[in-house]
């Protein structure tokens, strides 16, 4: 007998920056269950390095954070989104604050010191070191454990969304989630009058990322399959800089260092930036990470390098004792020599649909952080602000989810999940071959630099894949790594599908067949809408 359904009014999936500022937010009005699939802390929130952008001195204004959003997003943010976001950014600043995030001081100014980063025209990155990610995470979730009515369950992955459609109801709506206990391999249902979705990004489905391994696009594949619409998947940003080390498995060297002075040099030790962009080294990032790919395919090289050993060594034990300590653990001193890095995929800029409340498609179904889309992008993220992002929007849903609690009635009965007609997996290595080479055609085919023969020759592969882990899904018990590969998959079909539908190069979609920016018309999202009972 599976075991029996668990109630709660709002279920949250992930205990990142967007699903703890959403519990946080609505936890005194209403009893919030915060589902993780592996330790509570274990999220992209944890590793973020450079910190959160707001404007927070006087010299800055919400019309430059504005302007810089657009810039770097290559004409497609939504400027409603991009100025709600803006202006809510202090007191998201302040919430974090007053919960007890540990910023960095500067005590020269009798402020919280303000750092650079690509894209912005001001200092108005406010920082934890560079380790900013890891006080708000660690922050948050000592302030949920705190909180009476809210429950963490870590080690459970969620399959799928619960849909009174799939109920057999008329009125379409969700209640709920299928969560699989990772440690029994017991699925479970649980009941909720509200679910948010914070599960993340989908980086994962690339070979080399800088995001942890839970990065699998969970949440943007069960709301595709729970109907929801999902936008802009081509745009994926990789990060211009991560270490390159045969032993260092995805470590980010932050883009404050470039904001401090870091400078990105050929392996003759020749600087090259100012050749691709007159901003050099703080031009956005799909433009240092496209000069950076350009090169290394130029002179073949395994990585390029990036300079901060001119800065006093105590600024950058100061500044950044992560990047230090972390490059000294692989023989790497960067006070003393350049540090050896390549690209690699960081953030996904598509997503689920949300409106500003952060609603998607589905009734009750709520979206916020890296797995939704909410148009404050555009065709590339300006650094440091998507923890932003995930603050505003999980306080968003929170607000609207407090105004709705009077109106939602409780789920109704949950099925059991059933089981009746599968059993355990005979070949495991179907599963782990897949994954192996979903990651390496995405990276090859549908990376930095695509063209149309790429992207079909990925299309065909999915497909293959898709119809693989579907017989595989109906037939054999569901583990972890089998629903993050069909989830992966899910994902790697909509971005390859976007990508093939983008006939331009704009932000982070760059294509040889069509290299050129199309401004004949207004630039349009790229909106994917599922096939009913998909
Ligand atoms: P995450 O923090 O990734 O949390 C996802 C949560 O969902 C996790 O708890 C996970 O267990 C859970 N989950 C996923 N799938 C399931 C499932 N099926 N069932 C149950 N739970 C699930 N952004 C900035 O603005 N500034 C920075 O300085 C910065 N630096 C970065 C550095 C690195 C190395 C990386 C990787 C990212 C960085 N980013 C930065 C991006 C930013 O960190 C992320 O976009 C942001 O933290 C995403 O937060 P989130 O809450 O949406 O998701
Ligand atoms: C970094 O510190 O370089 C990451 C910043 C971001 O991804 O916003």
């Amino acid at each position: 007998m599976p075991p029996e359904p668990v109630t709660c009014d709002v279920l949250i999936l992930g205990s990142g920056a967007a699903g703890l500022s959403a519990a946080l937010n609505v936890a005194d009005r209403a009893s919030v269950l915060v589902v993780s699939k592996g330790s509570l802390a274990e999220s992209c929130t944890l590793y973020a390095q450079g910190g959160i952008a707001a404007v927070l001195d006087a010299g800055d204004s919400i019309d430059s954070h504005v302007n810089d959003t657009q810039a770097a997003g290559g004409g497609m943010c939504h400027e409603d989104v991009v100025r709600y976001t803006a202006e809510r950014a202090p007191d998201a600043i302040q919430w974090l604050i007053d919960m007890g995030v540990p910023f960095t001081l500067d005590e020269e100014h009798s402020g919280y010191h303000l750092t650079r980063e690509g894209g912005h025209s001001h200092r108005r990155i406010i920082h934890a070191a560079d380790a900013t990610g890891r006080a708000i995470e660690q922050t948050l979730l000592e302030r949920a454990r705190q909180h009476g009515n809210i429950t963490l369950l870590d080690q459970h992955i969620a399959v799928d969304l619960i849909t009174t459609a799939k109920l057999g109801q008329a009125q379409n709506r969700c209640v709920g989630a299928y969560v699989l206990d990772r440690a029994s391999g017991r699925v479970r249902a649980i009941a909720a009058r509200f679910v948010v979705l914070a599960t993340g990004g989908a980086s994962k489905v690339y070979l080399y990322t800088s995001n942890p391994d839970l990065a699998t696009g969970d949440g943007i594949a069960m709301a595709w399959r729970a109907g929801c619409r999902v936008a802009n998947m081509e745009f994926i940003q990789f990060h211009p800089t991560c270490l390159y080390h045969p032993k260092a498995r995805r470590f980010l060297i932050t883009e404050a260092i470039r904001g401090e002075g870091g400078r990105l040099l050929l392996p003759s030790g020749e600087p090259f930036m100012q050749c691709f962009d007159p901003r050099g080294e703080l031009a956005p990032r799909d433009i240092v990470a496209r000069a950076i790919d350009h090169e290394m395919k130029r002179l073949g090289a395994e990585h390029l390098l990036l300079d901060i050993s001119h800065r006093p060594a105590e600024f950058i034990t100061n500044h950044f004792p992560t990047v230090y300590q972390t490059c000294l653990h692989y023989g790497i001193d960067i006070t003393r020599e350049p540090i050896p890095i390549v690209p690699a995929a960081h953030f996904t800029c598509g997503g689920v649909m949300t409106d500003l409340h952060a609603r998607t498609d589905l009734a009750n179904l709520y979206a916020a952080g890296e797995t939704a889309f909410t148009g404050l992008h555009g065709a590339n993220r300006m650094a440091s602000n998507s923890l932003l992002e995930c603050l505003v929007f999980g306080q968003a849903a929170a607000d609207d989810i407090c105004s709705r609690l009077d109106d939602v009635p409780a789920p109704p009965l949950l099925p059991y999940w059933d089981e009746s007609r599968v059993t355990d997996s005979d070949e495991e290595v179907v599963v782990s071959h897949n994954w192996e080479e979903l990651r390496r055609f995405m990276w090859d085919y549908v990376g930095i630099v695509r063209t149309n023969k790429r992207l079909e020759r990925a299309k065909r592969r999915i497909d293959l894949l898709l119809g693989e882990i579907a017989d595989y899904y109906g037939n054999f018990r569901v583990t972890n790594d089998l629903l993050e590969l069909r989830n992966l998959a899910t994902v790697a079909d909509l971005i390859i599908r976007s990508a093939m539908a983008r006939k331009e190069s704009r932000g982070l979609h760059y294509t040889l067949d069509y290299p050129q920016r199309d401004d004949t018309l207004p630039p349009q999202d790229t909106i994917l809408v599922p096939r009913k009972g998909a």
